[in-house]
């Protein structure tokens, strides 16, 4: 199959969060199983480019009158080609989505810009894939442009009139929401302009738009697209669009790349580790402990987070259960580096301050230190309030570190928890909890540390179990080739 991944970020090029792990490692496992894949992205300010085969001019319309010209770089990654749509006012700012504090006010126009030149650029180039695949509301409106701008036509328009849709939602909590003042300018017609298609209380809802226009939907795992249509467990109204959408929704999980996140192999880490040889796992930790300035104690087990800084990663209760054990002077170290939220960081450097010798934060975003953190803790907390797929629990298991998790989304998906009473450690990967509180989550964490002071030997065969679990691209690839056939 001939397939076009639209996404807004990818590993090695630009990245926030997961959605750019993805747009890195579905289409080379699908162009490993023999499908001929594209990628299209925006060129920001801060991307980082690869070697450009060629730039050309790219001259097209978004409304019936407004003229755009952009520059598409052209790539090659490996075998998978892919394009970089440029434009200066839209793109070439500091941020990706916000300016640090607040969303760029015109994100649906610059996204939708982006949207409308990767299809005029398929046009140019006359690729005309069979399937496209849309990420997230930042490319949600390409299934709208596909179906309205360029409806089939024998003659006149025939180019695409074999290509499907597909969005998958990482993310629903953002739906770029957009006042309808922008409707004219990104081209949507006001007779579509409709609560059944798009409008939500006067606004414009770009995933609504994506879920209403594409062939088909699908969420990151399969527990995440059970609680999308739930009203108690979506993310305001996206439930009863996706009601109306359920024959063509699904859920397929996400998955982990092997070859970056490899304790044997991992290019960021000075000592290697695996199930057969653990001993590089003590190395990384005590090399972790170095470099974030904490005691070099091998023996209090290591709490380690990487995250963006924002309360679906479940801070509000987080937050406040490590208080309380810092308090308590709990046998515990804590590394941490995230970026996001300032209310969260100011929080976790309060803790940092008060307590130097067990808890070291970073603020910022730094791959090599993920890595390290992975690698070097005991434990891994991933607390969310709501996690779609989530993809470092994935890489903790990889790295025999303890993921402690809410039992929701692709959590839930990957990571089992061992039972109070330890009757299921044979099969347990993890700890976990249930409902999202200070409480619950502080009692997660004692758990955590008395299996780790007092079991060590569950702990340990803990360890060897997660290091166990494979969760693979090529497995998502094959669920993906099956959806796009279908389609
Ligand atoms: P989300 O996409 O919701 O942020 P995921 O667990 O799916 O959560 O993916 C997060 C990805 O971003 C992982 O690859 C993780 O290592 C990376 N990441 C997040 N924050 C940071 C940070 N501050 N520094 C380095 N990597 C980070
Ligand atoms: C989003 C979700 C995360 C998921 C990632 C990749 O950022 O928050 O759970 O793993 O997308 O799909």
């Amino acid at each position: 199959m001939k397939i076009l991944i639209v996404a807004s970020e990818m590993d090695g090029i630009i990245k926030t969060g997961g959605l750019a792990d993805f747009t890195a490692a579905l289409p080379r496992a699908l162009a490993d199983r023999g499908h001929d894949v594209r990628v299209i992205l925006p060129k920001y300010k801060n991307s980082i480019l690869p070697k450009l085969v060629k730039s050309e001019s790219l001259y097209f319309n978004l409304n019936y009158s407004s003229r755009y010209a952009s520059l598409v770089h052209y790539a090659d990654i490996d075998g998978i080609e892919l394009r970089l749509i440029e434009y200066h006012d839209f793109f070439s700012r500091d941020g990706i989505y916000d300016d640090g504090a607040y969303p760029y006010q015109d994100n649906a126009l610059r996204f939708s810009f982006f949207c409308k030149a990767a299809l005029e650029q398929l046009l140019y180039e006359k690729w005309i894939p069979d399937i496209i695949h849309c990420n997230d509301w930042q490319t949600a409106i390409l299934p709208y442009y596909l179906k309205e701008h360029y409806p089939y036509h024998p003659t006149l328009r025939p180019e695409f009139k074999n290509t499907k849709t597909l969005l998958t939602i990482h993310n629903g909590e953002y739906q770029g929401i957009t006042d309808a003042k922008w409707i004219d300018a990104i081209g949507i017609l006001p007779i579509r302009f409709t609560s059944e298609l798009m409008e939500e209380y006067g606004a414009l809802n770009l995933l609504k738009c994506g879920i209403m226009y594409a062939d088909a939907i699908n969420a990151v795992s399969h527990g995440y697209y059970l609680e999308l249509l739930e009203p108690q467990t979506s993310h305001k109204n996206l439930w009863l669009y996706l009601r109306k959408r359920e024959q063509n929704f699904t859920g397929i999980l996400n998955g982990c790349d092997y070859k970056l996140w490899n304790p044997k192999t991992d290019k960021y880490l000075n000592h290697h580790f695996s199930i057969k040889n653990m001993a590089g796992k003590s190395l990384c930790k005590s090399d972790l402990q170095a470099k974030m300035g904490l005691p070099l104690e091998s023996n209090a087990p290591l709490f380690g987070l990487v995250s963006r800084l924002t309360s679906q990663k479940g801070f509000d209760y987080l937050l406040p259960a490590l208080e309380r054990l810092l308090y308590e002077d709990a046998p515990i170290q804590i590394v941490m580096v995230g970026s996001g939220e300032h209310r969260y960081s100011l929080w976790i450097h309060h803790l940092q301050k008060h307590y130097p010798h067990k808890m070291s934060f970073i603020n910022g975003y730094d791959n090599g230190l993920a890595h390290l953190i992975e690698a070097g803790s005991d434990f891994f907390m991933m607390p969310s309030l709501f996690e779609p797929c989530g993809l470092n629990q994935l890489y903790s298991l990889a790295y025999g570190t303890i993921p402690i998790i809410r039992q929701t989304g692709g959590l839930q998906d990957t990571v089992l928890g061992l039972s109070y009473d330890y009757d299921n450690s044979n099969i347990a990967t993890g700890i976990s909890f249930g409902y999202p509180d200070t409480h619950n989550c502080y009692e997660a964490l004692i758990r955590a540390i008395k299996l780790y002071l007092d079991h060590k030997s569950i702990f340990l065969q803990m360890q060897m179990r997660a290091m166990e679990q494979k969760f693979t691209w090529e497995e998502s690839a094959k669920q993906y080739e099956i959806l796009y056939s279908q389609l």
